[in-house]
């Protein structure tokens, strides 16, 4: 797999793997320039915020700054979140903000914390299927005519609510979603991971929005790719009956069906027989479905970085990705 792909509106190269700054020091706001450096130096230019994400975007604008090198990263950052509450029940959703004000808001703090001009990429973190999709692309379509923003998108969208951006920005002369980010990892998803609607492209029954997007110029950035670390080492394939006390609140009813394990064994068998890591192969098999995907993961550990970007140098059949699949 190349290590850099394109995606429509934006000049620079983007790397095939995306540093996820959803990580904790970064949303306590504690710098971990040396990370950045190391996943800079390795190929990595492309980092992955949202304003929901605690400090991240200002522990990340503070290396930008410090390095000076805006014009050698992508950066990509999500606005417009719901209010969420969580609680012993799941999230619940207190307020929807696909808003004209809250979208341009979310944004004016976003350029502020990271301390830019412009991004390279901004997504809805949500959608509000209740707002009509013309609305919300003449509003995300003035952030780019002002030179805020260069390329735009939705995270948790459906293609189909993309699809009807599209055809509304082609008839209006305006700018077309060009980037999706939804969930999409070797696991399937078991339920509505951070509330409001997470969209995954996993599974068969998504077997028709993958061809949408193999179909279509509009690039993936896979979420969770490696599954919350369900492919990193924390639980085995065997683990199964343990998993409640293995898996954390969040991953045990996202990824701790008796079916993900079935992968994640599969997923460790051939491994061992390609000579390489779980979470590698986990990785490889996000890029194997021949869409133009970026995959976001996430890691504190220098090493990691290094280790998830080994996974484009994995060649997977797709008999190979289809068996970890189904067996
Ligand atoms: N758009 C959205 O709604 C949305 C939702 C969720 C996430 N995201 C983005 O996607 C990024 C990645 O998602 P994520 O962090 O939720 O999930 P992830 O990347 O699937 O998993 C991250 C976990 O895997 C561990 N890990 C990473 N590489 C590993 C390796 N090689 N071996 C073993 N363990 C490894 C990390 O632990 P260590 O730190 O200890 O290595 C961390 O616990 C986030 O940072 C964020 O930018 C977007």
């Amino acid at each position: 797999m190349e290590r850099y792909g394109t995606i429509v509106g934006l000049d620079k190269p983007v790397s095939r793997m995306i540093f996820g700054c959803a990580i904790k020091p970064m949303n306590q706001g504690v710098r971990v320039d040396k990370l950045l450096d190391r996943a800079l130096e390795l190929g990595i230019n492309a980092f992955d915020t949202a304003r929901v994400y605690g400090e991240s975007e200002a522990s990340l604008g503070g290396w930008v700054r410090e390095r000076g090198n805006r014009d050698k990263v992508v950066l990509l950052s999500k606005g417009g979140h719901p209010v969420i509450e969580f609680s012993e029940k799941g999230p619940e959703v207190k307020k929807r903000r696909i808003t004209r004000k809250d979208i341009r808001d979310d944004l004016e703090t976003t350029l502020l914390k990271l301390g830019v001009d412009e991004l390279d990429i901004y997504l809805l973190h949500r959608d509000d299927p209740s707002v009509p999709v013309g609305e919300i692309a003449e509003w995300m379509d003035e952030l780019v005519k002002e030179g805020k923003v260069r390329t735009i998108g939705g995270s948790n969208w459906t293609y189909q609510r993309i699809a009807q951006q599209r055809a509304y920005a082609a008839a209006h002369n305006l700018t077309p979603f060009t980037v999706s980010s939804p969930h999409y990892s070797l696991a399937e998803l078991g339920c509505d991971m951070y509330g409001d609607g997470c969209v995954t492209l996993t599974g068969e029954k998504n077997d028709e929005a993958r061809k949408w997007y193999r179909e279509n110029p509009v690039a993936i950035i896979s979420y969770a790719s490696l599954s919350n670390g369900f492919f990193g080492g924390k639980v085995h394939g065997n683990d199964y009956e343990n998993r409640a006390q293995l898996l954390d609140p969040l991953s045990l009813p996202a990824f701790g069906s008796r079916e993900n394990f079935a992968r994640l064994q599969r997923a460790e068998q051939l491994a061992k027989e390609k000579g390489c890591t779980t979470a590698q192969l986990a990785l490889a098999w996000c890029f194997a479905d021949g869409m133009n995907l970026f995959a976001a993961a996430g890691s504190t550990h220098m090493e990691r970085v290094e280790e998830n970007l080994g996974a484009l140098d994995i060649p997977l059949s797709k008999e190979e990705a289809d068996w970890l699949c189904n067996g």
